[in-house]
């Protein structure tokens, strides 16, 4: 991790930042999801929120993928489509990393699985999404970014928030392979707020790739490939 970031700074950043106006959309899905695992932000919640964050990134990989075989002969198109379709991966490995890594705490603190989390109740949200996911990226792209980029923002947030609403998490050491292998972290909270600077980085390149740049929010050491 750059050496630059200040895990802290950049959670109490989050906090502070003026909230977003989300769309009509964005609104209806969150208050959706809302009410499907309530209102409070639990491990469960987030490790949904995680299953269903890959799903536009895969859509749009897809996607990419079909165009590049069909346009090789235009320059310009494929190397927007390449750009976009290498990202997608990474945000996806990305995503599914924190996934792991939702499970195991969740595991690791013996937790009672919820129903929303049911394999039938997965299942049946995955295919919706997959659904609502493809169906806007093929009616728009553009719109499909920035309804990502509304995810991601809310993404943030909510683990900025949770990791305050958890101080117990200061103290519990990161000890796991898998937690190392995502960085070296003092503890729980700060690997919780570094989960929340990804969800800022995913959030940032989809305002960027959706053409409203002035919603970018820059920081110290945040990753430089806009371009
Ligand atoms: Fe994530
Ligand atoms: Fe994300």
């Amino acid at each position: 991790m750059d050496k630059r970031i200040d895990l802290k700074k950049e959670q109490q950043a989050t906090l502070e930042r003026p909230g977003l106006k989300y769309s009509f959309m964005a609104r209806l899905f969150f208050i959706s999801f809302d009410l499907l695992t309530g209102s409070k932000t639990t491990l469960f919640k987030v490790k949904l929120l995680e299953i269903l964050a890959g799903v536009p990134y895969r859509a749009w990989e897809i996607r990419q993928y079909q165009k590049l075989s069909r346009c090789y002969g235009n320059d310009k198109l494929m190397s927007r489509a390449q750009q976009l379709m290498v990202w997608a991966r990474e945000a996806q490995d990305n995503e599914y990393q924190h996934l792991l890594l939702l499970h195991e705490k969740i595991t690791a603190e013996k937790l009672k699985q919820p129903w929303f989390l049911s394999p039938l109740v997965v299942r049946l949200m995955v295919f919706s999404y997959r659904l609502f996911a493809w169906a806007l990226a093929k009616f728009s792209l553009r719109r499909s970014i920035c309804f990502n980029a509304e995810f991601e923002d809310h993404a943030e947030r909510s683990y900025a928030e949770f990791v305050c609403e958890h101080p117990e998490w200061e103290e519990q050491a990161v000890i796991s392979p898998l937690a190392r292998a995502y960085g070296e972290f003092a503890n729980w909270a700060d690997l919780l707020r570094r989960v929340s600077l990804d969800e800022r980085d995913h959030r940032n390149r989809s305002f960027h790739l959706c053409d409203r740049a002035r919603d970018v929010v820059r920081y110290d050491g945040m990753p430089d490939n806009f371009d």
